[in-house]
């Protein structure tokens, strides 16, 4: 049984930011299983990896539509991006090194924090987009 479920109260409504959220989603739970079974630190190395890339092109897209749309809440966004990816810098790196070993607290960690942030932030981001879109200023 995957370790957390897509749920379509998630929606955003952005087609690029909702299917990079499904496969984070995917990728999480890919993790999960990777370390449930007992996989290699080589392997899940590789699967670590690939997660930290895809969150950082993920984010990277959420920013240009944050600086492209002059969204009000860029910097606080940004900053909680960025607090991520430092975090899973250093685990991924304690991980590598050996000074740490990998357990499903990660996998059930990122699951949380994932589901809080698009249904706090992201959401807020793609709401503001749709109001001015809908009621332009002025
Ligand atoms: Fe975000
Ligand atoms: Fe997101």
């Amino acid at each position: 049984m995957p370790l957390t479920q897509w749920s379509e109260a998630w929606r955003t409504g952005d087609e690029t930011v909702d299917s990079q959220h499904i496969e984070l989603f995917r990728m999480v739970n890919g993790l999960h299983d990777a370390i449930v079974a007992g996989q290699g630190r080589e392997q899940l190395t590789v699967t670590l990896d690939a997660l930290a890339a895809y969150v950082g092109t993920h984010f990277q897209t959420e920013e240009r539509l944050m600086q492209q749309g002059g969204y009000p809440g860029f910097a606080a966004h940004k900053a909680k991006h960025e607090e991520l990816k430092k975090n899973a810098a250093k685990v991924i790196d304690d991980y590598r090194s050996g000074r740490a070993v990998l357990t499903i607290s990660l996998s059930r960690f990122l699951a949380d924090w994932i589901r809080h942030h698009i249904d706090g932030e992201d959401r807020a981001m793609i709401r503001y987009f749709q109001a001015r879109s809908t009621h332009p200023p002025g």
